[in-house]
C-alpha cells in the first residue's frame, strides 16, 4: 500500500518505519526539508539498533529506507495515498487545518488516520467531508519497540475502516486495541494522571526525582519511573493531554501539577530540548 505519514517527528518518524519494514511505500511528510532530514536520520539509526541486534541485516534496513520518501509539499505527498496518518504536533487548530487539507488532497477512497494522543477524533473528523473514513490510530514511544496500537472509532467511523486500521496494526505485528472516542481515550486518561500525580508529589517535596522514579521503577516494575517517561514523551506534550482531559471531564486530578506548566513555560520539555526533570545535554 502507499501510506502518508505526515510530521516526521519523533511518532511520524517511527509510524514510517514499522510501514516501510513491513514492505510498504511511505511518504513522509512535513513543512520543510530539514525535519524531513531529521526524521530519516533517526529511522536510519533506529534501523542500526535492530542490525546490531542481529534481528535483520544492513540489506533490510537499506530495503527499508528506500521504501521512504520525503515530502515537502502535502499535494505531492498524499495525490497517491491508499491510508494518510497524521502525527503532527499535539494541537487542535493545527489538526483541524491539516485534515480540512488532506480532505481536498488525498484520492476520496483514502482513510485519513490521526495518531493523536488525546484530541477527538468526531472533532477532527468534522473537518472533513468524509467523518466515516477518520479514526484514530495511537501508537507509543518507542513505535518500533512498543506493541500496542490504541484504535479509536469516532463517531461516525465505520466498520470498514475500523477493520483495515486493524488488520494493518497486526500486520506489522503489534495489537490493536479498539477504544472510543472520549478525551485521552484509555492510554493517556491513566497514565497522564500518574504522570501528573508524580510531578505534583515533587513538587510538594515528597520525594526527589530519582526518588520518585525508584519508587515506581523497583517498586511498581515499571520500564521507567513516571518523570523519566514524562521527559521521554515530552513535558509539552503531558501538559497537552492534560488539558484536553481537563477542558473534556473537568475533574481535578487533570489540573496540570503548577511544575509541570512552569517547566513547560521554561522550554525544559524533557529529551528533546536537552533538559526536563532530568539532563540529556
Ligand atoms: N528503535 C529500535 N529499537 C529500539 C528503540 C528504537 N528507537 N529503542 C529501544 N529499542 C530496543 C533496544 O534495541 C532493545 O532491543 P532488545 O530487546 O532486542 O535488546 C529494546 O528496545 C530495549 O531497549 P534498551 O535495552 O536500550 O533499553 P530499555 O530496556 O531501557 O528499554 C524502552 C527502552 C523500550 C524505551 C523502555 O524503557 C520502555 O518500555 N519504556 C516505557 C515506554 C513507554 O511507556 N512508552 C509509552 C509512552 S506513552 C506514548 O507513547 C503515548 C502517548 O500518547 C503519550
Amino acid at each position: 500500500m502507499n501510506i502518508s505519514v505526515i510530521g516526521a517527528g519523533q511518532m511520524g518518524a517511527g509510524i514510517a518505519q514499522v510501514f516501510a519494514a513491513a514492505g510498504h511505500n511511505v511518504s513522509l511528510n512535513d513543512i520543510n526539508q530539514a525535519a524531513i532530514d531529521r526524521g530519516i536520520a533517526a529511522i536510519a539509526s533506529s534501523l542500526d539498533r535492530i542490525v546490531r541486534k542481529e534481528k535483520i541485516t544492513e540489506d533490510d534496513k537499506n530495503a527499508t529506507l528506500a521504501r521512504i520518501a520525503g515530502y515537502t509539499d502535502l499535494a505531492e505527498g498524499v495525490g497517491k495515498a491508499d491510508l494518510v496518518i497524521e502525527a503532527a504536533t499535539e494541537n487542535v487548530d493545527l489538526k483541524l487545518k491539516i485534515f480540512a487539507q488532506l480532505d481536498s488532497l488525498a484520492p476520496a477512497a483514502a482513510p485519513l488516520a490521526t495518531n493523536t494522543s488525546s484530541i477527538s477524533i468526531t472533532k477532527i473528523a468534522a473537518a472533513t467531508k468524509r467523518p466515516e473514513k477518520v479514526i484514530g490510530m495511537h501508537f507509543m514511544n518507542p513505535v518500533p519497540v512498543m506493541k500496542l496500537v490504541e484504535v479509536i472509532r469516532g463517531y461516525a467511523t465505520d466498520d470498514a475502516t475500523t477493520k483495515l486500521v486493524m488488520d494493518l496494526s497486526r500486520e506489522l505485528g503489534k495489537t490493536p486495541t479498539e477504544v472510543n472516542d472520549y478525551p485521552g481515550f484509555v492510554a493517556n486518561r491513566i497514565l497522564m494522571p500518574m504522570i501528573n500525580e508524580a510531578i505534583t508529589t515533587l513538587f510538594e517535596g515528597v520525594a526527589g526525582v530519582e526518588e520518585i522514579d525508584t519508587v515506581m521503577k523497583l517498586g511498581m516494575a515499571h520500564p521507567m519511573g513516571p518523570l523519566q517517561l514524562a521527559d521521554y514523551i515530552g513535558l509539552d506534550t503531558c501538559l497537552a493531554i492534560l488539558n484536553v482531559m481537563k477542558d473534556g471531564f473537568g475533574r481535578a486530578h487533570h489540573q496540570p501539577s503548577p511544575l509541570l506548566v512552569n517547566m513547560v513555560m521554561a522550554g525544559k520539555l524533557g529529551r528533546k530540548s536537552g533538559e526536563g526533570f532530568y539532563d540529556y545535554s
